[in-house]
Protein backbone atom coordinates (compact mmCIF):
# COMPACT_ATOMS: atom_id res chain seq x y z
CA UNK A 1 0.00 0.00 0.00
CA UNK A 2 1.08 3.69 -1.12
CA UNK A 3 1.12 6.55 1.79
CA UNK A 4 0.93 9.38 -0.14
CA UNK A 5 1.14 13.13 1.45
CA UNK A 6 0.62 15.27 -2.02
CA UNK A 7 -1.49 15.26 -4.95
CA UNK A 8 0.86 15.40 -7.77
CA UNK A 9 2.16 11.75 -6.72
CA UNK A 10 -1.75 10.71 -5.71
CA UNK A 11 -2.35 11.42 -8.96
CA UNK A 12 0.78 10.00 -10.46
CA UNK A 13 0.04 6.37 -8.76
CA UNK A 14 -3.94 6.86 -9.40
CA UNK A 15 -3.28 6.77 -12.93
CA UNK A 16 -0.62 4.20 -12.82
CA UNK A 17 -3.49 1.85 -10.87
CA UNK A 18 -6.31 2.54 -13.68
CA UNK A 19 -3.69 1.89 -16.38
CA UNK A 20 -3.82 -1.48 -14.97
CA UNK A 21 -0.42 -4.10 -15.37
CA UNK A 22 1.08 -4.73 -18.57
CA UNK A 23 -1.70 -5.65 -21.29
CA UNK A 24 -4.74 -4.68 -19.35
CA UNK A 25 -6.19 -0.76 -19.03
CA UNK A 26 -9.10 1.15 -17.55
CA UNK A 27 -8.43 -1.18 -14.29
CA UNK A 28 -11.34 0.41 -11.74
CA UNK A 29 -10.78 2.78 -9.03
CA UNK A 30 -12.88 3.55 -5.99
CA UNK A 31 -12.14 5.82 -2.83
CA UNK A 32 -13.60 5.59 0.68
CA UNK A 33 -13.23 9.20 2.56
CA UNK A 34 -12.89 8.64 5.99
CA UNK A 35 -11.72 11.00 8.76
CA UNK A 36 -9.27 7.62 10.61
CA UNK A 37 -10.33 6.14 13.41
CA UNK A 38 -11.03 3.14 11.56
CA UNK A 39 -13.80 0.71 12.58
CA UNK A 40 -15.73 -2.51 11.24
CA UNK A 41 -17.84 -0.13 9.82
CA UNK A 42 -15.26 1.62 8.05
CA UNK A 43 -14.12 -1.90 7.38
CA UNK A 44 -16.78 -3.12 5.58
CA UNK A 45 -16.91 -0.15 3.23
CA UNK A 46 -13.14 -1.44 1.84
CA UNK A 47 -14.38 -4.90 1.69
CA UNK A 48 -17.51 -3.90 -0.20
CA UNK A 49 -15.43 -1.81 -2.49
CA UNK A 50 -12.73 -4.77 -3.25
CA UNK A 51 -15.55 -6.63 -4.34
CA UNK A 52 -16.40 -3.95 -7.10
CA UNK A 53 -13.36 -2.58 -8.50
CA UNK A 54 -9.87 -3.20 -8.89
CA UNK A 55 -8.58 -0.91 -6.67
CA UNK A 56 -9.58 0.95 -3.45
CA UNK A 57 -7.80 4.19 -1.96
CA UNK A 58 -8.87 5.17 1.37
CA UNK A 59 -8.46 8.89 2.64
CA UNK A 60 -8.28 9.93 5.76
CA UNK A 61 -8.55 13.60 6.29
CA UNK A 62 -10.02 15.23 9.55
CA UNK A 63 -11.69 18.21 7.81
CA UNK A 64 -11.40 20.83 9.77
CA UNK A 65 -14.47 22.79 8.04
CA UNK A 66 -16.70 20.59 8.98
CA UNK A 67 -16.27 21.20 13.19
CA UNK A 68 -18.36 23.69 14.07
CA UNK A 69 -17.14 26.50 16.86
CA UNK A 70 -18.37 24.40 19.72
CA UNK A 71 -17.38 21.21 18.12
CA UNK A 72 -13.74 19.93 19.52
CA UNK A 73 -11.56 19.07 16.31
CA UNK A 74 -8.70 18.63 18.08
CA UNK A 75 -10.05 15.96 20.52
CA UNK A 76 -11.03 13.90 16.70
CA UNK A 77 -8.83 10.62 17.78
CA UNK A 78 -5.93 10.52 15.25
CA UNK A 79 -4.30 7.56 15.24
CA UNK A 80 -2.83 7.16 11.73
CA UNK A 81 -0.03 4.65 12.19
CA UNK A 82 -2.23 2.53 13.44
CA UNK A 83 -5.43 2.86 10.59
CA UNK A 84 -2.90 2.43 7.94
CA UNK A 85 -1.37 -1.17 9.15
CA UNK A 86 -5.46 -2.27 9.02
CA UNK A 87 -5.47 -0.59 6.00
CA UNK A 88 -2.82 -2.65 4.50
CA UNK A 89 -4.13 -5.98 5.58
CA UNK A 90 -7.43 -4.94 3.74
CA UNK A 91 -5.12 -4.86 0.47
CA UNK A 92 -6.01 -1.50 0.31
CA UNK A 93 -3.75 0.44 -2.86
CA UNK A 94 -3.28 3.91 -2.03
CA UNK A 95 -4.07 5.65 2.11
CA UNK A 96 -4.79 9.19 0.74
CA UNK A 97 -3.49 11.32 4.00
CA UNK A 98 -3.10 14.68 3.06
CA UNK A 99 -1.79 17.70 5.25
CA UNK A 100 -4.52 20.75 6.02
CA UNK A 101 -2.08 22.80 3.97
CA UNK A 102 -2.25 20.52 1.15
CA UNK A 103 -6.35 20.40 0.83
CA UNK A 104 -6.54 24.37 1.75
CA UNK A 105 -4.02 26.44 0.96
CA UNK A 106 -3.45 29.56 1.27
CA UNK A 107 -6.31 31.84 0.09
CA UNK A 108 -8.96 29.10 -0.35
CA UNK A 109 -12.16 30.47 -0.51
CA UNK A 110 -14.68 27.91 -2.17
CA UNK A 111 -17.64 26.77 -0.61
CA UNK A 112 -20.15 24.52 -1.52
CA UNK A 113 -23.50 24.95 -0.09
CA UNK A 114 -26.30 22.30 -1.11
CA UNK A 115 -29.57 24.15 0.04
CA UNK A 116 -32.56 21.84 0.92
CA UNK A 117 -31.36 18.43 1.83
CA UNK A 118 -29.10 19.64 4.24
CA UNK A 119 -30.87 22.23 5.83
CA UNK A 120 -32.70 20.08 8.51
CA UNK A 121 -31.82 17.25 10.89
CA UNK A 122 -28.07 17.42 11.27
CA UNK A 123 -27.82 20.28 9.08
CA UNK A 124 -29.70 22.45 11.78
CA UNK A 125 -28.11 21.20 14.97
CA UNK A 126 -24.54 21.56 13.38
CA UNK A 127 -25.11 24.70 10.74
CA UNK A 128 -22.09 24.68 8.20
CA UNK A 129 -21.23 21.19 8.54
CA UNK A 130 -22.70 20.13 5.48
CA UNK A 131 -20.76 22.75 3.33
CA UNK A 132 -17.71 21.43 4.94
CA UNK A 133 -18.53 18.35 4.34
CA UNK A 134 -19.47 18.89 0.60
CA UNK A 135 -16.87 21.25 -0.10
CA UNK A 136 -13.90 18.35 1.23
CA UNK A 137 -15.39 15.31 -0.79
CA UNK A 138 -15.68 17.29 -3.67
CA UNK A 139 -12.06 17.79 -3.36
CA UNK A 140 -11.50 14.44 -2.48
CA UNK A 141 -13.47 13.64 -5.91
CA UNK A 142 -11.41 15.86 -7.62
CA UNK A 143 -7.84 14.86 -6.27
CA UNK A 144 -8.58 10.85 -6.99
CA UNK A 145 -11.23 11.16 -9.63
CA UNK A 146 -12.92 7.48 -8.57
CA UNK A 147 -14.97 5.83 -10.66
CA UNK A 148 -16.72 4.80 -7.34
CA UNK A 149 -16.98 6.17 -3.77
CA UNK A 150 -18.67 4.17 -0.76
CA UNK A 151 -19.79 5.94 2.19
CA UNK A 152 -22.21 4.42 4.82
CA UNK A 153 -25.50 4.55 5.48
CA UNK A 154 -25.14 5.49 8.82
CA UNK A 155 -24.82 8.79 7.70
CA UNK A 156 -27.92 8.98 5.87
CA UNK A 157 -28.13 12.77 5.61
CA UNK A 158 -24.40 13.01 4.42
CA UNK A 159 -24.88 10.67 1.60
CA UNK A 160 -28.51 12.19 0.23
CA UNK A 161 -25.99 15.45 0.19
CA UNK A 162 -23.24 14.33 -1.31
CA UNK A 163 -25.18 12.58 -3.94
CA UNK A 164 -27.27 15.83 -4.85
CA UNK A 165 -24.09 17.43 -5.11
CA UNK A 166 -22.53 14.99 -7.98
CA UNK A 167 -25.49 15.53 -9.74
CA UNK A 168 -25.70 19.20 -9.50
CA UNK A 169 -22.14 19.92 -10.19
CA UNK A 170 -22.55 17.05 -12.74
CA UNK A 171 -19.31 15.09 -11.48
CA UNK A 172 -18.27 12.18 -13.72
CA UNK A 173 -15.49 10.79 -11.54
CA UNK A 174 -17.65 9.80 -9.54
CA UNK A 175 -21.22 9.86 -11.24
CA UNK A 176 -23.52 10.49 -8.53
CA UNK A 177 -25.22 6.68 -9.70
CA UNK A 178 -21.64 5.31 -8.67
CA UNK A 179 -21.64 6.88 -5.31
CA UNK A 180 -22.73 3.58 -3.14
CA UNK A 181 -24.27 3.64 0.13
CA UNK A 182 -23.35 0.67 2.46
CA UNK A 183 -26.12 -0.81 5.15
CA UNK A 184 -24.81 0.04 8.95
CA UNK A 185 -22.54 -1.85 10.61
CA UNK A 186 -24.21 -2.72 13.81
CA UNK A 187 -23.27 -4.11 17.13
CA UNK A 188 -24.50 -7.88 18.40
CA UNK A 189 -26.90 -5.58 20.36
CA UNK A 190 -28.03 -3.20 17.44
CA UNK A 191 -26.19 -0.17 18.02
CA UNK A 192 -24.19 1.06 15.05
CA UNK A 193 -20.93 1.69 15.09
CA UNK A 194 -19.45 4.77 15.15
CA UNK A 195 -16.06 6.55 16.67
CA UNK A 196 -18.17 8.11 18.78
CA UNK A 197 -19.37 5.43 20.69
CA UNK A 198 -15.70 5.21 22.33
CA UNK A 199 -16.75 8.16 24.58
CA UNK A 200 -19.68 6.24 26.12
CA UNK A 201 -19.47 4.83 29.34
CA UNK A 202 -20.48 1.19 30.51
CA UNK A 203 -23.82 2.53 31.14
CA UNK A 204 -24.36 4.50 28.56
CA UNK A 205 -22.84 2.28 26.12
CA UNK A 206 -25.83 -0.19 27.52
CA UNK A 207 -28.35 2.57 27.62
CA UNK A 208 -27.51 3.45 23.95
CA UNK A 209 -29.28 0.05 22.69
CA UNK A 210 -32.43 1.65 23.20
CA UNK A 211 -31.46 4.12 20.24
CA UNK A 212 -31.74 0.95 17.50
CA UNK A 213 -34.43 -0.44 19.15
CA UNK A 214 -36.56 2.29 19.41
CA UNK A 215 -36.02 3.66 15.53
CA UNK A 216 -36.46 -0.34 14.64
CA UNK A 217 -40.12 -0.36 16.62
CA UNK A 218 -41.10 2.90 15.37
CA UNK A 219 -40.20 2.03 11.72
CA UNK A 220 -42.44 -1.34 12.40
CA UNK A 221 -45.29 0.46 13.59
CA UNK A 222 -45.61 3.24 10.46
CA UNK A 223 -45.24 0.41 8.66
CA UNK A 224 -48.48 -1.25 10.05
CA UNK A 225 -49.88 2.41 9.38
CA UNK A 226 -49.55 3.80 12.95
CA UNK A 227 -50.08 7.84 13.06
CA UNK A 228 -46.35 9.22 12.16
CA UNK A 229 -46.72 11.55 14.42
CA UNK A 230 -47.82 9.80 17.35
CA UNK A 231 -44.78 7.24 16.82
CA UNK A 232 -42.14 9.73 16.67
CA UNK A 233 -43.68 10.53 20.24
CA UNK A 234 -43.65 7.41 21.25
CA UNK A 235 -40.06 7.37 20.20
CA UNK A 236 -38.80 10.49 22.06
CA UNK A 237 -40.63 9.31 25.41
CA UNK A 238 -38.80 5.81 24.96
CA UNK A 239 -35.06 7.21 24.97
CA UNK A 240 -35.80 9.83 27.51
CA UNK A 241 -37.08 6.98 29.72
CA UNK A 242 -34.16 5.32 28.48
CA UNK A 243 -31.45 7.96 29.74
CA UNK A 244 -30.81 9.99 26.92
CA UNK A 245 -30.37 13.31 27.81
CA UNK A 246 -32.70 14.81 24.79
CA UNK A 247 -33.48 14.52 21.18
CA UNK A 248 -31.93 16.57 18.80
CA UNK A 249 -34.36 15.42 15.88
CA UNK A 250 -36.42 12.14 15.35
CA UNK A 251 -38.33 12.58 11.78
CA UNK A 252 -39.47 10.11 9.14
CA UNK A 253 -37.97 11.25 5.97
CA UNK A 254 -38.67 10.88 1.96
CA UNK A 255 -35.00 8.80 1.14
CA UNK A 256 -33.77 11.12 -1.13
CA UNK A 257 -34.87 14.63 -1.15
CA UNK A 258 -35.25 14.14 3.31
CA UNK A 259 -38.58 16.43 2.82
CA UNK A 260 -40.34 15.45 6.51
CA UNK A 261 -42.96 13.08 6.18
CA UNK A 262 -46.29 13.11 8.32
CA UNK A 263 -47.74 10.11 6.71
CA UNK A 264 -47.46 6.65 5.90
CA UNK A 265 -44.98 6.94 2.88
CA UNK A 266 -45.79 5.94 -0.84
CA UNK A 267 -42.32 5.86 -1.80
CA UNK A 268 -38.99 5.50 -0.54
CA UNK A 269 -38.15 6.37 3.24
CA UNK A 270 -35.99 6.99 6.02
CA UNK A 271 -36.35 7.56 9.67
CA UNK A 272 -33.80 9.35 11.05
CA UNK A 273 -33.20 10.31 14.78
CA UNK A 274 -30.24 12.09 16.87
CA UNK A 275 -29.61 11.78 20.52
CA UNK A 276 -27.59 12.64 23.39
CA UNK A 277 -26.42 10.44 26.00
CA UNK A 278 -23.77 11.78 28.96
CA UNK A 279 -21.82 14.07 26.42
CA UNK A 280 -22.26 12.11 23.28
CA UNK A 281 -24.13 12.87 20.35
CA UNK A 282 -25.56 9.75 18.68
CA UNK A 283 -27.60 9.32 15.18
CA UNK A 284 -28.68 6.42 13.47
CA UNK A 285 -31.75 5.53 10.49
CA UNK A 286 -33.52 2.57 9.40
CA UNK A 287 -35.62 2.52 6.09
CA UNK A 288 -39.50 2.48 6.07
CA UNK A 289 -41.25 0.02 4.07
CA UNK A 290 -44.40 2.03 2.76
CA UNK A 291 -47.62 1.42 0.82
CA UNK A 292 -45.51 1.39 -2.47
CA UNK A 293 -43.52 -1.56 -1.03
CA UNK A 294 -47.05 -3.80 -0.98
CA UNK A 295 -47.00 -6.48 -2.95
CA UNK A 296 -49.68 -6.30 -5.75
CA UNK A 297 -52.79 -7.78 -5.20
O1 LIG B 1 -18.03 10.62 7.16
C1 LIG B 1 -16.90 11.14 7.31
O2 LIG B 1 -15.99 10.54 7.89
C2 LIG B 1 -16.64 12.55 6.78
O3 LIG B 1 -17.75 13.36 6.92
C3 LIG B 1 -16.11 12.55 5.33
C4 LIG B 1 -17.14 12.01 4.37
C5 LIG B 1 -14.84 11.74 5.24
C6 LIG B 1 -15.80 13.99 4.90
O4 LIG B 1 -14.82 14.56 5.70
Amino acid sequence: MQIIKHIIPLRDSVEALRNGAAGRSAETVALIPTMGALHEGHLTLVREARKRVDHVVVSIFVNPTQFGPNEDLDAYPRQLEQDSATLEREGVAILWAPDVTEVYPEGFATNISVSGVSENYCGAARPGHFDGVATVVCKLFNQVRPDYAFFGEKDWQQLAVIRRMARDLDLTLPHADHIHGVPTVREEDGLALSSRNRYLSPENRQRAIALPRAIRRTADRIERGEDVSASLSELKRALLEAGFSSIDYASLADATTLEPLDTRPDRPARLLVAARIGTTRLIDNMPVAGSHDKPAP
